[in-house]
């Protein structure tokens, strides 16, 4: 029963990534900390790649990190659960030379890995949130994402962080709050489950940084790194505009941003956790 929920909300995500369409092209490139944010994934993609791996990307979307897998060399099995974005993710790479690196595109929800053989991939990557929408499934899903990578090989994800989206969005959950109750938000609170929300547009799982370390351990992995996107970027553009627009300042703020990101004490502090794992010894 749980099973057949789960899926119906899956099918709910999709729904919402078909409508939202090219907007999740957009979504990290209109402000600072979105801009930010894809740097600090870029980095940490870029500590676990090397030419010639094989990797399957899983929630492609519009191709923000196909791209940066073919510019590493890697050729990459594009997935998602939207037939839209994946669409989009064909379109925006169409005439570019990262297209190249593209083996196929096929749809795929990262709850059922099961069409892949044992250690098929060198990394399997799940950027932006396809395990903040397995929900009931998630454990079996990462299990199922550690089956498909090579002994030695790595999954590379992110998910929505709990504490840090309260925390940068403070306003909008006490508006919501008094808009739905504060029993809702105790329990949106307790659980990181926006599924508690009634008539919630987006639903998704937010995590705690120790979720992680639990759930990692569960699936039968090992972490390798942890890091919250963003820390002292969220909610300063106005600081940050002439910061970005000195290209010295910027790139010693995001190389203080990057390390500040990966600190043990900084994981929950993000709009996103991102983390690394292998197969456990
Ligand atoms: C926020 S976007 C991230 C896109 C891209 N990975 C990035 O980081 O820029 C989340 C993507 O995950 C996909 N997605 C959502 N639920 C999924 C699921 N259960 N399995 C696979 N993909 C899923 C959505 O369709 C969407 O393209």
């Amino acid at each position: 029963m749980i099973i057949d929920v789960t899926a119906r909300d899956r099918a709910r995500v999709r729904d919402y990534y078909d409508r939202f369409a090219d907007g999740e092209h957009d979504r990290l490139s209109v402000d600072i900390a979105g801009r930010v944010s894809v740097e600090v994934h870029r980095r940490f993609l870029a500590r676990f790649v090397t030419h010639g791996q094989r990797v399957l990307e899983i929630g492609a979307g519009p191709g923000r990190f196909t791209t940066e897998l073919a510019d590493h060399g890697c050729s990459v099995v594009v997935t998602d659960i939207s037939p839209v974005q994946l669409e989009l993710n064909r379109a925006h790479l169409a005439g570019t030379r990262s297209e190249s690196a593209v083996q196929r595109r096929e749809l795929l929800d990262v709850c059922d890995t099961s069409r892949y053989a044992d250690g098929e991939f060198d990394v399997v990557l799940a950027f932006g949130g396809p395990l903040s929408y397995a929900f009931e499934d998630t454990e079996a899903a990462l299990r199922g994402l550690l089956r498909i990578t090579r002994p030695g090989g790595t999954v590379v994800a992110s998910v929505m962080s709990m504490l840090g989206t309260w925390r940068h969005q403070l306003p909008g959950v006490v508006q919501l709050a008094a808009a739905v109750g504060e029993d809702v938000n105790d329990a949106v609170l307790r659980t990181g489950d926006l599924r508690h929300v009634p008539g919630a547009d987006h639903v998704c799982q937010m995590f705690r940084a120790r979720d992680i370390d639990r759930l990692a351990v569960a699936a039968g992995g090992r972490l390798l790194a942890m890091s919250a996107s963003n820390w002292a970027s969220l909610g300063n553009d106005d600081v940050l505009g002439p910061v970005e627009a000195d290209p010295d300042r910027w790139s010693r703020f995001l190389r203080h941003e990057v390390d500040a990101c990966s600190e043990p004490g900084a994981a929950d502090g993000g709009t996103h956790i991102l983390f690394a794992l292998t197969h456990e010894r």
